[in-house]
């Protein structure tokens, strides 16, 4: 462990470079009503709570169990709001390391707060696994994909589901086909302008691709103002997060790596990993 944390030290000192804010540009230019009105017309689904125990989905109450994603929550939160960020890649280096788990976890506890909007977007076509995650059919989620959503083929109101009264999320049946030209499509940038100017979220979190499988991730990193790396204790190596970390660092701001399924947490609630960073 302590090797690991010192490799990840290492690494961030060597990159200490800070990407241009993207969004603050974007902010002034669609200085926009708060789009309150099109929060209500998106359709609530129910949520399953046995379901979302059993996947580890805890953060939607304040409880014991939410503690490690609130203060996941507090410490993105400070850094994003503090430079003005507002879109938030979750990434890893390869498949299974936690992303979706801790992307749904990270919006749920956003949302808890009080006047902050998360909207989740879930961008690993190739394996989407959030509507499993949650236990839900999603209804909405087999009439078109997010690849129709980021070719402006749909828009975000005809896809996205509330979850809670603040947080909305796009969601996927089944794998998307052409998921690499989805993410390099032309129109992405002026959809997610579109969605940040209509729903004014002040978070929008992208459930990524991993990172070293394709080159599904890299391509949409230009979109997004920071990243948070998952790595899986016992699974994911230093290598594999040193060059993630280097990858990620050439397009967007690296907020940190974060350890999930630790066998051994400080916090006590076992199985849920440490989820500092
Ligand atoms: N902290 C954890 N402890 C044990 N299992 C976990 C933990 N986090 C996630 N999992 C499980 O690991 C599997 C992969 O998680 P998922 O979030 O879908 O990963 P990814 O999105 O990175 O592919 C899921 O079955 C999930 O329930
Ligand atoms: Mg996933």
């Amino acid at each position: 462990m302590e090797r690991l944390q010192t490799a990840i030290s290492k690494a961030r000192a060597k990159q200490g470079q800070n990407h241009t804010s993207r969004t603050t540009v974007n902010l002034q230019a669609h200085a926009q009503p708060l789009g309150a009105e099109q929060w209500q017309e998106l359709p609530e689904i129910a949520l399953s709570k046995p379901a979302l125990q059993r996947n580890r989905i805890v953060a939607m109450d304040a409880t014991p169990e939410a503690t490690p994603f609130d203060m996941l929550r507090t410490k993105t939160l400070r850094t994003m709001q503090e430079n003005g960020w507002r879109r938030l890649a979750i990434t890893s280096p390869t498949a299974s390391c936690g992303k979706s788990t801790i992307s749904l976890n990270l919006a749920f506890s956003v949302a808890r707060q009080s006047n902050t909007r998360a909207i989740g977007i879930e961008l690993d076509m190739r394996q989407p696994n959030q509507n499993r995650l949650l236990g839900v059919k999603n209804p909405r989620s087999n009439k078109c994909s997010v690849g129709d959503l980021l070719t402006g083929d749909a828009m975000f109101g005809d896809l996205a589901v509330k979850l809670q009264d603040k947080l909305a999320l796009v969601t996927n049946d089944g794998p998307v086909s052409n998921a690499s030209d989805v993410l390099l499509s032309e129109t992405v940038g002026q959809v997610l302008d579109n969605i940040e100017a209509q729903y004014q979220p002040e978070i929008m979190i992208f459930d990524m691709p991993p990172l070293l499988v394709n080159d599904d991730a890299m391509a949409f990193m230009r979109y997004v103002d920071c990243a948070l790396i998952i790595a899986a204790a016992g699974h994911s190596t230093i290598a594999e997060i040193d060059r993630c970390e280097r990858d990620l660092a050439s397009q967007t701001n690296v907020l940190g790596v974060v350890l999930n399924k630790c066998e051994f947490t400080a916090s006590g609630y076992g199985g849920y990993g440490n989820y500092g960073y």
